[in-house]
């Protein structure tokens, strides 16, 4: 399989669409909306987890990794989705999560009603009340320990309470997940997405960090390329035919060189996060900062350059279930409901899908849905958000505890598809729904963006297009361009006698571009009908992003 041309539709399953009125989205949902996606030019679609789970964190705490969640359906309804996709040429990826149970788990239930073999599944440790084996805390805040008093230990959750993470030093454990994974395979599945999968190897030793929340210690941790070896062995590696993608939570080019090196035989591709840290205040998730653009220009650049040369490939993305909608959040004045709002969306996908890797499109992005605009605590379900709210309001206003959430919640990605304009279900249910809908509904929506003139939905499609149709876009050389520029970001790719050139001006302003050394042959993607070419420069209008080839006329 050509890695580089493979793209991915992720579909953030409770939200997506609802065949049952329960007011949750469901397999058989899915199955009805293939052909939207299809029609989009992806080959992937990427189902957020579907397994039994009591839905703390929404089905990544999985109670049964080989069981169908009652509530999105039965196996006879997944068996149906793959077949249907297989029939329309699209190929379906699970996500995995390895790291952690659910503590409804039987193993974790085994666990404490004392078996031992079971505490060994998980990361106990003995111990006094109050006073945990370590400091380090949870990425959903507090601590990362939770003591158990019958049992007189503490477990490690690096994620809620109800998320025990695994031993994965214990073997038994390590082909117990195999077992899983080759279930899926077994079933037809042709994509894994392995959820914090760099966080499975934890130390030898545990200790207190001085100087953080401890993921120093565990974050691509002392054993994690060998456990992703013997992953790749124990299932995938067999299998031409499909494509892998590791979740690597605060790590590194040298890291990902490795997660996703030539040799493949550890995964295929990666997800980093960096660039969207950018907005972060001293790295702080939970404060309000500009995006910096300049800053995401470079980490682009060292990223592109640093991972072609070692020849691993990245996954291209602004969004997922985890992110606030890139629109709102980059663009307070362009990207939100406002005049600019279809050229802006098209203009981010643009930077990021004909880069070197595999582009992701989240379910809503193609409609430049944007964030949820909620007022009250009580709009929001997250489990994080909700978590962080609390931590928020020991130090702050409600008012300013909510603008923060209103910005960063997980819930922004999570609110329900809006598939027409068609109060109240909005072709998401015909229930009521687990999360609220956009506010924008009635007009922010598949029906009206797919008719709409300059449709995001039918540009990103002729993105994935030219990745398809230039040979340059799937392996040529990425190149930085006016790296200096303060509105513009801008590569080229190369291959042999072919040069693409992607132009994209990320500011509410009237920018140029300057095309002296570079001859136009052929304009190959304009985000608005006209372009402004004189001979030695280019005018770009605000949110302007503009494709040619590179030559002489
Ligand atoms: C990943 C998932 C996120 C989840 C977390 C714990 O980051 O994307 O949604 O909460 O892992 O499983």
């Amino acid at each position: 399989m050509q890695l580089n041309k493979q793209s991915v539709y992720q579909i953030y399953v409770p939200s997506f669409a609802d065949s049952n009125g329960d007011g949750l989205g469901d397999l058989a949902g899915i199955t009805g909306k293939l052909e939207y996606i299809k029609n989009l030019g992806v080959s992937y679609i990427w189902l957020t987890p579907i397994y039994v789970s009591p839905m703390n964190d929404n089905g990544y705490d999985v109670a049964a990794y080989c069981s169908i969640n009652p509530r999105f359906g039965t196996m006879t309804d997944f068996d149906k989705l793959i077949e249907t996709a297989t029939s329309l040429g699209l190929k379906v990826m699970l996500d995995m999560v390895l790291n952690h149970t659910s503590t409804q788990h039987e193993w974790f239930q085994k666990a404490l009603a004392g078996e031992e073999r079971y505490q060994n599944y998980y990361i106990f440790k003995d111990g006094t009340p109050g006073q945990p084996p370590t400091n380090w805390q949870s990425k959903f805040g507090g601590h990362a320990w939770h003591y158990v008093d019958k049992l007189g230990k503490w477990y490690l959750h690096l994620f809620d309470v109800t998320q025990a993470d695994l031993n994965w030093d214990n073997p038994e454990v390590r082909a117990e997940l195999y077992k899983v994974v080759n279930f899926w395979l077994d079933k037809g599945v042709k994509g894994l997405r392995f959820d914090v999968i760099n966080l499975i190897s934890k130390p030898k030793i545990f200790e207190d960090d001085t100087q953080g929340d401890g993921r120093r210690f565990y974050t691509d941790g002392p054993n994690i390329h060998s456990y992703l070896k013997e992953l790749n062995q124990n299932t995938f590696g067999k299998y031409a035919d499909v494509m892998t993608v590791g979740e690597m939570s605060s790590t590194s080019i040298e890291n990902c060189l490795k997660y996703a090196g030539p040799k493949q035989d550890e995964l295929h591709t990666v997800f980093n996060f960096h660039h969207l840290k950018l907005d972060y205040a001293g790295g702080d998730k939970w404060s309000l900062a500009p995006f910096n653009f300049m800053a995401m220009k470079q980490l682009f650049n060292q990223w592109q350059t640093q991972m072609q040369a070692g020849g691993a490939l990245t996954a291209l993305f602004w969004s997922n279930h985890d992110q606030p909608r890139v629109v709102s959040r980059l663009f307070s004045e362009g990207g939100n409901n406002s005049a600019y709002r279809r050229q802006s969306a098209v203009m981010l996908a643009c930077a990021t899908f004909l880069m070197y890797g595999v582009p992701y499109i989240y379910q809503g992005e193609e409609i430049a849905m944007p964030n949820a605009g909620f007022t009250g605590i009580d709009d929001y379900r997250d489990v994080e958000t909700i978590n962080y709210y609390k931590i928020l309001r020991q130090s702050k206003s409600e008012a300013e505890a909510l603008a923060i959430v209103a910005a960063k919640s997980r819930d922004n990605a999570r609110t329900p598809m809006v598939w027409n304009g068609e109060k109240p279900g909005y072709g998401y249910t015909g229930g009521t729904p687990w999360l609220g809908f956009i506010k924008e509904a009635a007009t922010i929506n598949a029906e009206n963006e797919l008719n709409a003139s300059g449709s995001v939905y039918r540009n990103f499609a002729k993105l994935l297009q030219l990745r398809q149709d230039y040979p340059a876009l799937q392996s040529g050389t990425y190149e930085q361009l006016a790296a200096k520029h303060e509105h513009i970001y801008a590569y080229s790719r190369t291959l042999k006698e072919e040069t693409v050139i992607v132009v994209c001006n990320f500011f509410n302003v009237k920018t140029s571009f300057n095309l002296e050394n570079i001859g136009i042959y052929k304009l190959i993607f304009n985000n608005y009908n006209d372009a402004t070419i004189h001979n030695t420069t280019m005018e770009l209008k605000p949110y302007q992003a503009i494709v040619f080839i590179g030559g002489t006329l």
